[in-house]
């Protein structure tokens, strides 16, 4: 595929839905990153024209306490188009957690049943309801109950390779009255290594009604068509490829919308949204949080560019705002001049 080209328009491949009143026009979902997909992050993928977004698990434990931080996590709610994730083994808390994150204006609730870490799986929740379906078709029926709002599962394949089940999760979801289904393409053990089998959703996808949306290690325009056509899925949600990177979502969006391949983005206009996060993230923790998060984000925008490691360097031991402003204005201008 050569830059500039255009091609026969590719929207077939994406299978736009609409569950309970939303519209998802361009079903390319921002995953949830625990830690990264906050409300500023969430608001460049969707400038960048995400079609839906997906805040950090929010662990229905910790909501139910409305402590500070969960309070900053789900503030910003009511003005943007995100579903809330929700995590937990406790049929009542997950419901009574979802019915609070509707009040607070989220456009849908996601159930996390597939987080493989250790300190999650130990309380059941996360992959471990995989295991137990029983458990996860109750916190189904009773968020169903619980909320108006669209309900969805993220799920794995299943625990391992020889217990794959996300077809019988995926069935006990539309049964429950969930509204749509992501499926992260590995198992539980495989945790983030090998590959993402998308061949394995297209048969849960063929035996289900509801839509059905692929995840796992999409990272580019070609991956993204071939994972369509290999899971028949109805769209896609993309995780770690957008980090630094969150204009993927308009490149992605202009190839499925007219079939155009949009020249990379220049320096300068890197820099501009750059600056633009690095703004948004100071408005929304203050200081020193946005300093922190700032570093973090930074490392991966400046990722595979020149003199990328001197800067970060440079910036992880910045305490000072307008002094980490001057650095990152400092290297961009650099890359600029060449
Ligand atoms: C740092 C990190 C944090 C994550 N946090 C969550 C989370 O809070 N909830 C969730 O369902 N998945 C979480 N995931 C999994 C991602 O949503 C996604 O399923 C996975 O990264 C595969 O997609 P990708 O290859 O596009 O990144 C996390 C993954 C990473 C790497």
């Amino acid at each position: 595929m050569k830059e500039g080209h255009t091609q026969q328009p590719l929207s077939p491949c994406l299978t736009p839905f609409e569950v309970r009143g939303l519209k998802v026009d361009f079903p390319v979902l921002l995953a949830p990153l625990a830690g990264i997909t906050d409300y500023p992050f969430r608001r460049l993928a969707l400038e960048f024209g995400a079609g839906l977004v997906v805040t950090e698990m929010l662990a229905s434990q910790a909501m139910i306490r409305r402590n500070q931080k969960s309070l900053l996590m789900t503030s910003s709610l009511g003005q943007e188009r995100a579903l809330a994730q929700i995590s937990g083994a406790n049929p009542q808390i997950m419901a009574e957690t979802a019915r609070f994150l509707q009040d607070m204006g989220a456009m849908g609730i996601d159930i996390n049943m597939g987080c493989p870490q250790p300190k999650v799986v130990k309380t059941c929740a996360g992959a471990a309801l995989m295991q137990d379906e029983r458990l996860a078709g109750r916190i189904m029926e009773e968020v169903r109950k619980a909320v108006g709002i669209p309900l969805s599962v993220k799920m794995r394949l299943g625990w391992d390779m020889n217990s794959i089940n996300a077809l019988n999760i995926a069935r006990i979801a539309q049964e429950s009255g969930v509204d749509f289904i992501t499926i992260h393409a590995r198992t539980r053990s495989q945790m983030f290594s090998g590959r993402a089998q998308w061949e394995l959703i297209r048969p849960i996808k063929e035996a289900i009604k509801i839509p059905v949306i692929a995840n796992g290690d999409i990272t580019d325009l070609k991956s993204a068509t071939e994972c369509l056509l290999v899971s028949g899925a109805n769209g896609l949600m993309i995780g770690r490829a957008a980090l630094g990177r969150p204009w993927l979502f308009a490149r992605l969006k202009a190839y499925f919308d007219t079939g155009d391949i949009t020249p990379p983005m220049t320096i300068g206009q890197q820099r501009e949204v750059v600056m633009r996060h690095l703004q948004a993230l100071l408005d929304f923790y203050g200081m020193p949080t946005a300093v922190w998060m700032a570093r973090k984000h930074l490392a991966w925008y400046s990722k595979g560019l020149r003199n990328a490691a001197g800067f970060r360097d440079r910036i992880n031991r910045i305490e000072d705002w307008q002094e980490l402003l001057f650095a990152v204005q400092t290297f961009y201008e650099a890359l600029e001049e060449i």
